[in-house]
């Protein structure tokens, strides 16, 4: 069912409904299962959710990155009663399935590079991260993976060991992983180097690779992990020259260069891959979130010799590629394209980096501005000298937006990141709206 693409508050946020499934969520489900905005959703469709209570909130989160072409996007729930309706499952394994080849026919398509290509799918980001060090070390017959600070690669063992950030993500859950490398990040607003932000990509380049020729080996490397634009980092967007050097690097040392696309895929930037922004050309691709348009699936997508060097049974799962998930990503990716979802990004991104623009001009708490497409956030800051993280503010914002009816989300490892990932599809009046009530947000949380 489409919902008026309008804004309503009709009870407090949240509404008596909405608190009486979550005490009954607080005693059936652990605390440590988080939860951002405390409403239960009845229904949703393009930029609006609306809550057990008949609220309807303006949506800047996405499902976490994940519903690009919109809630419930009519096209992606046609294809997905159609499959259902045919078969729901097989296990790739078993039996065979066409959705999964034309899923792993696009994917190779769509990623960066004209070269010979194979996907693998998969269930979620956290297991295409997990299957792009595997392929990496069995490729390479080299043990280690690089990653970066502010990095965020999912939760199980080996993509927890990758995520640079104890609280809430790592804290009590180790040992962790061997063989994982962590190394600074090029973030220009807080460079690890020292540098103005011009001098950041090359300075924080040349002391990755100075690691890892002096610590770590470079023989001893099998990838190099990194986020193209760090997403639970905080939106970091590394400065320039940082991504394309170390991509050389790997090249000339016979290290596999992976590229997490999880967060920033499926024209979340403006382009389907943020890769593409940096003129990367990744040896493998790691995708979910998007793909799915809200239905769990993942892909690997890698040079073919990579994948063709995996022995048979090597790779794979019970519920990886599933018919209904790879129906709807297809569905998906032909939306994106019907639709110039692609420039639309572009276009809501620039809206949004211009509304925050102005916040920032207005709100000594906003400190940096930043993003790529229509992937933005704000990072709060207690002092714009010191950059001291106001993390209590940022919480504050993002409660005082959805107490009005808006979406957003938390991100950085300080906690003080407000990020903005609209629906791609969202409406200027409604990307106009939003920008209004985190105004009134900031004012309220910094009074
Ligand atoms: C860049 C990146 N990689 C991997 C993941 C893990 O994905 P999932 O939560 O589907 O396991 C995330 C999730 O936020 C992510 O942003």
């Amino acid at each position: 069912m489409e919902l008026p693409q309008e804004r309503r508050l009709v009870t407090d946020i949240p509404g008596p409904r909405s608190r009486e499934l979550l005490a009954r969520r607080n005693a059936a489900i652990p605390k440590a299962v988080f939860n951002t905005v405390p409403v239960f959703v009845e229904r949703a469709s393009g930029a609006i959710v609306e809550d057990v209570d008949g609220n309807r909130l303006i949506d800047f989160g996405a499902g976490l990155a994940v519903l690009n072409v919109g809630n419930a996007h009519p096209a992606v729930v046609e294809a997905i009663r159609e499959q259902a309706d045919a078969y729901t499952h097989t296990c790739f394994h078993v039996t065979l399935h066409e959705p999964y080849v034309a899923l792993a026919e696009r994917l190779n398509e769509l990623t960066p590079g004209d070269h010979e290509k194979r996907t693998m799918l998969v269930n979620s980001g956290a297991e295409a991260v997990e299957n792009a060090v595997k392929l990496a070390r069995s490729f390479t017959g080299r043990p280690a993976a690089v990653t970066f600070d502010h990095a965020f690669h999912g939760r199980t063992l080996l993509a927890l060991t990758l995520t640079g950030k104890a609280m809430p993500y790592k804290l009590g859950f180790g040992p962790f992983a061997p063989e994982v490398y962590r190394l600074p990040f090029a973030y220009p607003y807080r460079c690890p180097t020292g540098r103005p932000p011009e001098e950041c990509g090359p300075s924080c380049a040349d002391l990755v690779i100075d690691e890892i020729e002096r610590h770590i080996g470079p023989d001893s490397v099998a990838c190099v992990i990194a986020e193209p634009v760090q997403g639970e980092g905080g939106f970091v967007v590394p400065a320039p020259e940082f991504l394309p050097r170390l991509a050389q690097y790997c090249r000339d040392r016979g290290i596999l260069f992976v590229a997490d696309e999880v967060q920033t895929g499926f024209g979340r930037t403006g382009r389907w891959f943020a890769a593409e922004h940096f003129g990367l050309v990744p040896d493998i691709v790691t995708t979910a979130k998007a793909l799915g348009g809200g239905l769990p699936i993942g892909g690997v997508t890698a040079r073919a010799d990579i994948m063709d060097s995996v022995h048979v049974g090597g790779l794979g799962g019970t519920f990886g590629g599933n018919p209904i998930a790879a129906a709807a990503a297809l569905e998906v990716i032909a939306s994106i394209e019907r639709e110039g979802l692609l420039e639309r990004a572009e276009r809501v991104g620039a809206t949004l980096t211009a509304g925050l623009g102005d916040l920032q001009d207005r709100h000594e708490v906003v400190g940096d501005v930043r993003g790529l497409g229509a992937m933005v956030a704000m990072e709060l800051v207690e002092d714009r000298g010191t950059k001291r993280p106001a993390k209590e503010a940022a919480a504050r914002t993002i409660e005082e937006c959805y107490r009005q009816g808006l979406i957003v989300l938390k991100a950085g490892t300080y906690d003080n990141v407000v990020r903005l990932l609209p629906p791609l599809t969202i409406a200027d009046d409604l990307v106009e709206e939003g920008l209004g009530l985190l105004d009134k947000a900031l004012a309220a949380a910094t009074q």
